[in-house]
């Protein structure tokens, strides 16, 4: 078998392979059971100080190509992570990244203070949901100033703890901001979040299948633009990246890899393939990279020929 070991903002993880924010990371049990089905390690969804509702249902609809989510990010808010989080550390196996989220650029120092309490391996910072741009305006990942802003109260908050922040693909210079970022402190990032929002409509009803009307698109259709973001934001910064986005198989991982991904973030594909998703795809990789004779695969990163 090849080592499938990578180092990521100083944090050993087993494999490259994370579970992606906002699927199946809800609960300790959860977080175990992905880790045991192989994942390298588990991302939480994203966490509010306080409890927060989300959109009503239908808030999800899926074909082969895409899902379309409006979610909302509902959360029970910080003494529901408290509880799950000190489950977790009890018989911790892998890495845990605690992924945060506000409403105001102000409120995220406090949530990230009490978080970095809890003793997560690296906080991902959610600026770019674009589901919950009716209740606060634009996802602040989408102005230079904002998310380094946001970075800047962040790191001020949570001593050593590395701090990754996750970015939108939504803007029309993705570098940019992800330079200005990395100027505020940032130790790596998470690309990319949902794109759009979109919009899928019933014909016979001729109204739109969500509740929400619109939802962010995940799934195989993201991919190539995934892939293309990874790769200027790794050349741009040179900082880590969590790639994440369409990821359905090992190929797919690796193509991430050799943009420049460090890590694999991977979420809709556990409702196309189940939680053994991250089995499979760990095989997958290892049997690519023993055809090909690459011995360690961390060495696949950035490799791209360009
Ligand atoms: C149902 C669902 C819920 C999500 N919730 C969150 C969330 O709470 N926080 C977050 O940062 N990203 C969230 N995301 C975005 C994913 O973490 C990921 O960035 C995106 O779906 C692209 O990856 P994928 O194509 O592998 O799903 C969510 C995605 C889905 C499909």
């Amino acid at each position: 078998m090849a080592d499938l070991s990578v180092t990521f903002c100083g944090v050993e993880f087993r494999n490259p392979l994370v579970l992606a924010s906002g699927v199946l990371g809800i609960t300790a049990s959860s977080f175990h059971h992905v880790i045991e089905s192989g994942a390298g390690g588990v991302t939480t969804k994203s966490l509010w100080l306080t409890e927060h509702k989300g959109h009503p249902n239908p808030v999800m609809i899926a074909n082969e190509h895409y899902m379309l989510n409006a979610v909302g990010v509902p959360d029970a808010g910080i003494e529901k992570a408290k509880m799950e989080m000190a489950e977790y550390n009890k018989r911790k196996r892998a890495p845990i990244i605690a992924n945060i989220i506000a409403g105001r650029k102000a409120d995220y120092g406090e949530i990230a203070e009490e978080i970095a309490k809890l003793h997560p391996d690296i906080i991902e910072v959610n600026i770019s949901c674009p589901n919950v741009e009716d209740e606060f305006g634009k996802p602040f990942a989408c102005s230079r100033d904002d998310a380094s802003e946001v970075c800047r109260e962040v790191k001020k908050r949570v001593g050593r703890v590395p701090v990754i922040v996750k970015l939108s693909p939504n803007v029309t210079s993705i570098v940019e901001i992800a330079k200005a970022v990395a100027n505020a402190g940032a130790d790596g990032f998470c690309c990319i979040n949902t794109v759009g929002p979109g919009l899928a409509i019933d014909l016979e009803s001729r109204e739109p299948i969500l509740a929400n009307r619109v939802g962010g698109i995940s799934g195989p259709a993201i991919k190539p633009l995934a892939i293309r973001i990874v790769h200027e934001v790794s050349r741009a910064t040179k900082l880590p990246i969590i790639g994440t986005g369409g990821v359905t198989n090992g190929r797919d991982a690796l193509e991430m890899m050799m943009a420049g991904a460090t890590l694999v973030g991977v979420g809709t594909a556990v409702y196309y393939r189940g939680v053994e998703v991250f089995g499979l795809m760990t095989k997958e990789m290892d049997e690519w990279c023993r055809v090909n004779k690459v011995k360690k695969m961390r060495d696949l990163i950035g490799s791209m020929h360009s």
